[in-house]
C-alpha cells in the first residue's frame, strides 16, 4: 500500500507532464485604435509592431500582420512539456497574429520608456532570422508565423500565443484568451512595483470590452536594436 500511495503522485505529474496546455479563456476584448473605434484588420500595416494589453491591463502583447501565410497548424510544447497546437494567423490576410510581448526568458517586456523586444522585418546584427520577435536582453528570438516557436536564444518555450476571434463580415478582431505557457503570474511578481507605478495600481486589472491598439513607437519612448 505505500508504494501504491508513493507512486500516485509521480503517475499525476507524468499525468500532467504528457497532457496538453489547454487554451485560457479570459474577457471578450474588441481591438480598437487610439481613437476608440474598431480596428480593422485590413488597416493594420504589415509589418509594424502594434502593442495592446490584455488580458490584464499591465501585461503587453504585439499584433502583427504578417503580410504572408503562416504555418496553419503548429505543434509546440511549454516548459512543463505539456503539447498544444497553434492555428495560424487570421484577419483579412490570414496574417494577423498576436503574442504576449514578454520574454520567455527572463520576463523582459515593452514598458513606456524603452522596449528591448519587438518585431523585426529585417535580418540585424544580432541576428542571423529575418521577421522574428526579437529580444535583446540575451537574443532570444521567436517566429511569429509559426506559434512563437524559439528560433534561437535561451528562451525554453514560445511565446504565449493570444487568441483572436476575427469576425470577416466586420472586419473586426477580438481577443479572447492566452494559448501556450503564459507567464502572468511570474510577471507580477517580478515587476511588482514597477508595474504599480506604470499602471496606477490596476496592472491586475481584467481587461474586457475593448482594448486599445497602438504603435509601439506611440506607446515606447525608446526602441532598442539589436
Ligand atoms: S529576457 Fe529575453 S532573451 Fe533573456
Amino acid at each position: 500500500m505505500a508504494g501504491a500511495a508513493a507512486a500516485l503522485p509521480q503517475l499525476l505529474s507524468e499525468a500532467l507532464a504528457q497532457g496538453d496546455a489547454e487554451p485560457r479563456r479570459y474577457g471578450r476584448a474588441r481591438l480598437v485604435g487610439p481613437d476608440g473605434a474598431p480596428l480593422k484588420s485590413k488597416a493594420i500595416p504589415v509589418g509594424q509592431n502594434l502593442i495592446f494589453h490584455y488580458p490584464f491591463a499591465g501585461t503587453p502583447c504585439f499584433l502583427l500582420d504578417l503580410g504572408r501565410p503562416t504555418r496553419p497548424r503548429a505543434r509546440l510544447r511549454t516548459t512543463a512539456a505539456r503539447a498544444y497546437e497553434w492555428h495560424g494567423g487570421t484577419g483579412a490576410s490570414g496574417g494577423v497574429v498576436a503574442y504576449s510581448a514578454i520574454c520567455a526568458h527572463k520576463l523582459t517586456y515593452p514598458t513606456r520608456e524603452i522596449s528591448f523586444i519587438s518585431y523585426r522585418a529585417e535580418k540585424t546584427p544580432g541576428s542571423r532570422f529575418a521577421r522574428v520577435i526579437h529580444c535583446c536582453s540575451e537574443h532570444s528570438q521567436y517566429d511569429p508565423a509559426d506559434g512563437g516557436r524559439v528560433l534561437a536564444g535561451p528562451a525554453p518555450q514560445p511565446l504565449a500565443a493570444i487568441l483572436l476571434d476575427y469576425d470577416r463580415a466586420a472586419d473586426e478582431l477580438y481577443a479572447v484568451g492566452t494559448l501556450g505557457g503564459e507567464m502572468f503570474a511570474d510577471f507580477f511578481a517580478k515587476y511588482a512595483l514597477r508595474l504599480a507605478l506604470e499602471h496606477g495600481g490596476r496592472a491586475h486589472a481584467a481587461v474586457e470590452g475593448a482594448c486599445e491598439v497602438k504603435p509601439l513607437g506611440d506607446y515606447c519612448r525608446q526602441q532598442v536594436k539589436c
